[in-house]
């Protein structure tokens, strides 16, 4: 079934990330070169990308811009700490971001989405002591959210299956529903209002007294976990609530950043502001790693409350702000923003949206969300095995040159921003071959 099984066997030695290593090696997946929205496998087979790496390369592959920045830069200053020192273009990205994204006032620079996000909780956490309000150290979280793999990232994530071999995680954190109902099939724009959600929230404060409570951490659209946009009023009653009580509200837009909603965050595109914010992925398009923590001026104003002359926030990595990071970051931003990349996302969703709503009634197919360019395709698991069906049809696609994810059962596309309609017309079409030919 994989088309990619004749390329050479690849040499044992690499421990593949969330991979079932000897299945793996039954049947390697390899791609060798990748251009716009295609990869290219060792034999030279032209892959459709539909999803932007893992969610990442939001303009495309080897974009030209972003390439020859990454090219000079490493010509230039290869390495410089940011501890106590810096660099110049550390600054000017850093800028540039925050011109994107103006309600926020400041940007912690990380290497990846788990650093990003353990950065955001441990700054609120210090928030709140530099404030002289240390009793509050509590999170909630979500069920089915993915917040990355640190210890910080994974206890607030809603996943179990990916903590239980790594426990005891961070102590006091608490999980609010998923504010989803399974009723609500194939829905064509976000779901209705519901009190339900604000009312699950409540309760776990009433239970965990809302002076103890450091931060409340939420995807805006749950990515990972299955593409479930918030329901109208959600994010906007997490915000209201968050502001009663003096809790930091944290939107984590890893996945959401950089166009996903047709806007630069989902945050903008959505219209309700957190204190703090976290990126990765698209911040680099994917080229060189990077992650960024965002904090408004009043988040950052606390920490210098701090008497002068010590670090405010003891708190880094060796290659935050890295010099190669950085420029790729700001060539990304060039090209999205003159290439007009967040009003292409904008202009395509409702295409997108409508032709994955056409797999309704295919075989298998229970469900399809959809929320700007991110979609999950949800299919009914096959009896006693659950995944393999989801796993076959992720097969099928490749074998007819498209890549689209299995997360279990669930088909999941995130397409880089420049995706076409034939581009969606060609994926549907695969997907729709795929489920008829699977058991
Ligand atoms: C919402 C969210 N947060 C954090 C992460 C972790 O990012 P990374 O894999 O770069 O550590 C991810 C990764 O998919 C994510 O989707």
């Amino acid at each position: 079934m994989n088309m990619l099984r004749n390329t050479p066997e690849p040499e044992e030695g690499f421990w593949l990330p969330f991979t079932a290593m000897r299945a793996f090696h039954d049947a390697p997946v390899l791609f060798e070169r990748a251009e716009g929205m295609h990869y290219i496998t060792p034999s030279g087979q032209r892959v459709l990308d539909m999803m932007a790496g893992l969610w990442c390369v939001n303009a495309g592959h080897a974009h030209p811009r972003v390439t020859e920045a990454i090219r000079e830069a490493a010509g230039k200053l290869d390495f410089v700490s940011s501890f106590r020192m810096s660099h110049p273009a550390a600054f000017t990205f850093a800028r540039r971001l925050l011109d994107a994204v103006p309600m926020m006032g400041r940007v912690f620079f990380s290497n990846s989405g788990s650093e990003a996000v353990d950065t955001a909780l441990k700054i609120a956490r210090a928030y709140h002591r530099a404030r002289g309000d240390a009793g509050r150290t509590k999170f909630i979280g979500r069920a089915k959210s993915y917040h990355g793999v640190g210890f910080g990232g994974l206890s607030v994530g809603g996943l179990a299956r990916h903590k239980k071999e790594f426990g005891p995680l961070l102590a006091d954190v608490f999980h609010m529903p998923l504010p989803h109902d399974p009723a609500q099939r194939f829905l064509t724009s976000r779901p209705a209002e519901d009190a339900r959600w604000m009312q699950a929230l409540e309760d776990i404060l009433f239970v965990q007294d809302p002076s103890t409570v450091a931060a409340i951490i939420v995807e805006p659209v749950t990515g990972s976990g299955g593409v479930y946009p918030p329901p109208l009023g959600y994010l906007e009653g997490l915000r209201a609530i968050c502001d009663r009580h003096g809790i930091l509200l944290i939107f984590d837009e890893v996945i959401t950043g950089f166009g996903r909603l047709g806007a630069c965050t989902a945050s903008q595109a959505l219209g309700v502001t957190p204190d703090i914010m976290t990126m990765a992925k698209g911040l680099t398009n994917g080229a060189v790693p990077m992650g960024a923590t965002l904090v408004t001026q009043a988040v950052f104003d606390a920490f210098m409350a701090h008497p002068r002359g010590a670090p405010e926030f003891l708190h880094g990595y060796t290659y935050s702000a890295h010099p190669l990071a950085c420029a790729a970051g700001m060539a990304t931003l060039d090209a999205y923003q003159q290439e007009g990349m967040f009003e292409a996302s904008a202009r395509i969703a409702e295409p997108f949206r409508d032709a994955l709503l056409a797999l309704r009634g295919a075989p298998h197919v229970v469900d399809v969300r959809t929320c700007g360019l991110l979609a999950a395709v949800d299919l009914a698991s096959r009896e006693g095995a659950p995944g393999a069906r989801g796993a076959e049809v992720a097969d099928h696609c490749l074998a007819a040159g498209v890549l689209v994810r299995a997360a279990g059962d669930m088909m999941v596309l995130s397409p880089p921003l420049v995706v076409s309609e034939d581009q969606v017309a060609q994926t549907v079409k695969a997907l729709r071959q795929a489920l008829a030919a699977t058991a």
